[in-house]
């Protein structure tokens, strides 16, 4: 009786202190008071020796309940501790997965991108290959070859930035069509796109030193004016709408004979007349013609075997009648907040 009143005392005793606990410090000194080398249970067991004989035994296994519990206690508290200093610690850390995400910048295609990006599917889907040319190119492509031999006086519709005297920012994209011809070399008949920046030493207030074209170029046999009527105003109602009709004026270009300049009905005003077409009802998008036998020659192809056509449009043009745009140096000039009107949903 007497041992259970102290066992007791000593398990109430060790409960209140393991309350006050907080830290494993705190924790290592009530292990001291109870299980050190003169704690509470050390005590006890110096008790021994006046225990008799006969009883030795009995308070042997008395002593080691208290100390089994007691140190049951302690290991108790002690996880305890590690499990709210884990908890302490994760809390601390936690991701507050709650805050709103961080703002991503979202690009959009460029006016100019997306038209001809849309001329490229509309000519792949006719068969063509898109080719693409060096911006600098030789006199030899951009001009003789073309029939436009030195000092020809076509050359100063054309005139641009020459690097020295053989090499040369190319006026057009023409020059694409000697380099696939040569390539070719006679070989097959050919279906070529040529987009890209071209460069003319223009300085008036309507024209820009640089601008984007789209050549096309077929060769084969027994292509004529007629194909290429067909063509361009295909051409025309894809990217102006089905109600775009198509003009062809005789015109004089030194690659093509005959050549023609295609007109497209305004786009603003359907053809009735406006301030944009100079109350014509119609504009000018573009050259183009049968490429010239010198052309053909001069690049590898017999004009007795084959024929073609040409055409080369300014597609900045296209790109203000589409979206609407009224100043052409908007196109080049990268302003953010014109850029951002063209945003990615629409391009699809
Ligand atoms: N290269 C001509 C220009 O830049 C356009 C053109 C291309 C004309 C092809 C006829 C054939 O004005």
């Amino acid at each position: 009786m007497e041992k259970n009143m102290e066992r007791e005392n000593i398990i109430k005793n060790l409960e209140n202190e393991l309350n006050n606990v907080k830290t494993k410090n705190d924790l290592a000194n009530v292990k001291a008071l109870f299980l050190g080398k003169s704690g509470v249970v050390t005590n006890l067991s110096l008790k021994m020796k006046e225990i008799p004989n006969e009883e030795k035994k009995e308070y042997g296994k008395y002593l080691n309940e208290i100390k089994i519990l007691v140190t049951n206690k302690i290991e108790d508290k002690n996880n305890e501790i590690i499990r709210l200093e884990l908890e302490a610690k994760l809390n601390s850390e936690k991701i507050d997965i709650t805050l709103p995400a961080r703002h991503s910048l979202k690009g959009s295609i460029h006016p100019m991108t997306r038209v001809v990006e849309e001329l490229e599917d509309l000519f792949v889907s006719m068969g063509y290959d898109v080719v693409n040319g060096p911006e600098i190119d030789t006199d030899l492509n951009c001009f003789t070859k073309l029939n436009l031999p030195a000092g020809h006086p076509a050359r100063d519709t054309q005139d641009t930035f020459y690097l020295d005297n053989d090499y040369l920012l190319r006026p057009h994209t023409s020059p694409a069509q000697v380099r696939t011809m040569e390539a070719n070399k006679n070989k097959e008949p050919l279906r070529i796109v040529c987009p890209g920046k071209v460069y003319r030493r223009d300085d008036d207030a309507t024209h820009s030193h640089q601008f984007m074209q789209f050549e096309g170029l077929v060769v084969g046999e027994d292509i004529s004016l007629a194909d290429l009527k067909g063509t361009l105003e295909l051409f025309a109602k894809k990217l102006l709408g089905e109600k775009t009709k198509v003009r062809f004026r005789p015109s004089y270009f030194p690659f093509t004979e005959p050549s023609c300049e295609v007109d497209v009905t305004c786009f603003k005003c359907g053809g009735k007349g406006c301030s944009l077409c100079k109350q014509t009802g119609w504009i000018e998008v573009l050259g183009a013609g049968v490429v010239h036998p010198n052309v053909l020659r001069m690049s590898g192809y017999n004009p007795e075997k084959y024929t073609g056509f040409a055409f080369g449009p300014g597609i900045d043009r296209f790109a203000m009648f589409k979206y609407g745009i009224t100043d052409i140096r908007q196109i080049y000039t990268n302003d953010i907040r014109f850029l951002e009107q063209f945003d990615r949903k629409d391009a699809e």
